[in-house]
């Protein structure tokens, strides 16, 4: 059984599979053909924390390949109602696919265990693979190709920038976070991605006009994620001076984009300016969340059913 937990359940070269398919199916669309490659297949969207782009991007791809997304929320009360075991069996009885946005990682890890159909991770605390998907097919369309360019993460060592990281890693593409010292990836956190990753260069600066002076992409996410909001003050004036505004960008290539996984906190981690200026590819990154997660959704079941 394949699931897609974190970007270390695919190989570089699934991960390249999985984006070839993706670039494929935009293409396709774009001239019109709806392409029926999931005809009256199910994925149910189970979601314990709010979305816009996760959830609709996975009901709309789903319905364009001929299949049908079902959105559950809280109350068919997974892991609550009735334990995770006999939910994820009874679950697999019905669809066959599932898509989990979750606080603790350990709830999709669980729901995998019990789970006979494939499970997707629409994000969770630890990671976030499915942005990180859609992020690279989004450098690989604005730069041309992936290998050899720098992405630099201007923000807090999170669940996207870890999924990032990895995506990177595996696809041949320098990867430099950049924030204050205590929110970097501590030692051992670097170490299970270096070594998910061969030959990764990967670096972690404080001095952020350093980190994106070559950079061909530079990222920025919400200072404080869903379920840290507690966190949110102390974050705002730890992260005043990383701010991605004009004088940022131009401290690096006038080619370099901007990407956001949105939603931005406008005048926190991002100017107005920035987030609606020329070098930003904001909006197409968000679209192709449903290009990236119908590749996925095609190579998973093809795996599955073969
Ligand atoms: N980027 C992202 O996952 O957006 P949503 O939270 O709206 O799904
Ligand atoms: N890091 C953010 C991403 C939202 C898409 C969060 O987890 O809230």
């Amino acid at each position: 059984m394949r699931h897609l937990l974190s970007l270390f359940d695919l190989t570089s070269d699934e991960i390249r599979s999985v984006l070839a398919l993706a670039a494929q199916l935009k293409q396709e669309l774009a001239n019109g053909n709806r392409h029926v490659h999931l005809a009256q297949h199910n994925l149910a969207l189970l979601f314990e924390k709010p979305s816009l782009r996760t959830r609709v991007s996975f009901e709309c791809g789903m319905s364009q390949l001929g299949g049908h997304a079902l959105y559950l929320g809280q109350d068919v009360g997974w892991g609550k109602r009735e334990s995770v075991k006999d939910f994820s069996e009874v679950l697999s009885e019905y669809v066959d696919v599932v898509a989990c946005r979750s606080y603790k990682h350990e709830t999709v890890e669980q729901l995998a265990r019990y789970s006979s159909v494939p499970v997707i991770n629409a994000l969770t605390d630890y990671s976030h693979p499915c942005q990180a998907l859609a992020d690279v097919l989004t450098v690989q369309e604005e730069c041309g190709n992936l290998e050899g360019r720098h992405v630099v993460f201007v923000g807090d060592a999170n669940n996207v920038a870890r999924s990032l990281a990895i995506v990177c890693g595996k696809l041949g593409v320098r990867f430099t976070l950049a924030c204050p010292e205590p929110y970097q990836f501590s030692a051992e956190q670097k170490l299970e991605i270096e070594n998910g990753c061969d030959g990764f260069q990967f670096a972690q600066l404080a001095d952020v006009a350093a980190a994106v002076a070559d950079a061909d992409a530079i990222y920025t996410d919400v200072w404080a994620s869903m379920g840290q909001e507690k966190e949110q003050k102390k974050r705002e004036q730890d992260f005043a001076a990383y701010q991605v505004n004009q004088s940022l960008m131009q401290a690096a290539p006038e080619s370099t984009i901007f990407l956001h996984c949105l939603p931005a906190r406008r005048g926190q981690e991002v100017t107005d300016d920035v987030l609606d200026g020329p070098q930003s590819r904001v909006v197409v990154q968000a679209g192709n969340r449903m290009h990236a997660q119908k590749g996925l959704l095609v190579w998973l079941l093809k795996q599955q059913e073969g």
